[in-house]
């Protein structure tokens, strides 16, 4: 637990959706083939290094421009999509769940918005990510809501949870992250398992990624018949979103789902 006066002075820290050392190794290949055309190598040598340089040198801007119109120091985009989130949670709150919560920033909002709420977030935390239990814990802290929020590590695919034990669920961008269900439908699914009869469930994930979620309509099929209002929106369509981030390898197929169980 922090300090009242160090609450005072230290700010929540929220990365960002993209991970800094996916940035950093394409970035290093980047490098690597420039330095190549420097080398005392065949001119049709050289020229092959820079122009195989040029795909990573894209990513690298692709990535390192979605950083920065995420973050809170530029365009703040993925704390904007959360308040949409927020927006339509249309009930007063309860119990809440937030699956694959990150650093917290979405329960955190949830937390302030509900202050009757008791709320629960659960990620499974893996190596390859850099948000942490302790992090979300100290930016709940922080932000002055930890004693209502819980943290708890745990997989999407088999929640440690009753059916209908939630008010609210919430999931922002993390069904398709989920490495242990090859089914991420099926993860969906598995989280309005958790969903009271009544409930307010709010999905947005890239639901409109053929590749990753099958065809939609299956998923949207499956929710008509298992809930009682839905809503399926392209994010785009929710929010305006700068171009670059309308790219399919960022936000382009992404989507909300929401409605009451
Ligand atoms: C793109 S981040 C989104 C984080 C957060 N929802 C937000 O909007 O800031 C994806 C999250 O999914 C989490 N994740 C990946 N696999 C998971 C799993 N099997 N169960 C729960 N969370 C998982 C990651 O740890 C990461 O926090």
């Amino acid at each position: 637990m922090l300090r009242t006066a160090n609450r005072l002075t230290t700010k929540p820290k929220y990365q960002t959706w993209i991970r800094m050392n996916k940035l950093l190794i394409f970035l290093g290949i980047s490098l690597l083939f420039l330095m190549v055309t420097f080398f005392p190598i065949p001119t049709p040598l050289r020229v092959l290094s820079g122009l195989l340089a040029l795909p990573f040198l894209y990513i690298v801007f692709i990535l390192s421009y979605s950083i920065y119109q995420f973050a809170g120091f530029g365009g703040n985009y993925q704390s904007k999509i959360h308040d949409v989130i927020v927006s339509k949670v249309d009930n007063r709150g309860g119990n809440i769940l937030d699956i694959g919560t990150g650093s917290g920033s979405l329960i955190i909002k949830l937390a302030k918005k509900f202050p009757h709420s008791s709320l629960t977030g659960i990620d499974y935390w893996g190596e390859n990510w850099e948000y942490s239990k302790d992090q979300c814990e100290r930016n709940a802290d922080i932000e002055g809501v930890s004693d209502r929020i819980h943290f708890l590590k745990a997989s999407a695919s088999k929640l440690p949870f009753q059916d209908g034990e939630f008010d609210v669920v919430v999931s922002c961008l993390t069904f398709h992250e989920v490495k242990d269900s090859i089914d991420k439908t099926a993860v969906a699914k598995e989280a309005l398992r958790t969903l009271k009869p009544g409930g307010t469930f709010v999905f947005m994930d890239l639901f409109l990624d053929e590749k990753t979620f099958g065809d939609v309509n299956g998923l949207l099929k499956f929710l008509k018949k298992n809930v009682s209002s839905i809503q399926a929106d392209k994010l785009s369509d929710t929010i305006p979103l700068p171009r670059i981030l309308l790219n399919k390898k960022v936000l382009g197929h992404g989507m909300i789902i929401c409605g009451r169980k």
